[in-house]
């Protein structure tokens, strides 16, 4: 998958065609890291990115690292549902953007994920909301 140029180039062209000048963006699924490391050096002021699997999200943190791009990113090592369960997510993000599909489309959890979407897109109706 990292290694599909024609999938990172779709990917990197709609990132950098946002606006991302101090916005913060949530992340489902880091993988390796190249969604989160390419909203933060388009411009995007702080990414949170959960990844489910402890092992690929400390790979994660070793390639973000190896970017010098962890003050602006932080991977948590947890399912998006756990994360929104545990409070580990911003209220009110600007951007939430996943890349959890695979060949059969809806694979890996989608409609849980999409549910995970909507919650924490919910945040941003709730002034109150941490
Ligand atoms: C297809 S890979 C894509 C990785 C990255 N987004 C990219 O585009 O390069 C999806 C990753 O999302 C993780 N994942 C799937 N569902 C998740 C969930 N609900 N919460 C956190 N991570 C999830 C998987 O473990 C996998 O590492």
């Amino acid at each position: 998958m990292m290694r599909d140029s024609a999938r990172n180039a779709a990917i990197e062209a709609a990132i950098a065609s946002c606006n991302l000048t101090g916005k913060t963006v949530v992340e489902i699924g880091t993988g390796a890291g190249l969604p989160a490391m390419l909203f933060a050096r388009h411009g995007a002021r702080k990414v949170f990115t959960c990844e489910m699997d402890e092992r690929i999200a400390a790979a994660a943190r070793e390639i973000i690292r190896n970017n010098d791009l962890q003050d602006r990113i932080v991977v948590i090592a947890k399912s998006s549902r756990q994360a929104i369960l545990d409070g580990d997510l911003p209220s009110a993000p600007d951007i939430i953007f996943t890349e959890t599909l695979d060949s059969g489309v809806v694979g890996e959890g989608y409609e849980s994920i999409a549910e995970d979407i909507r919650q924490v897109a919910s945040f941003a109706d709730d002034p109150d909301a941490t």
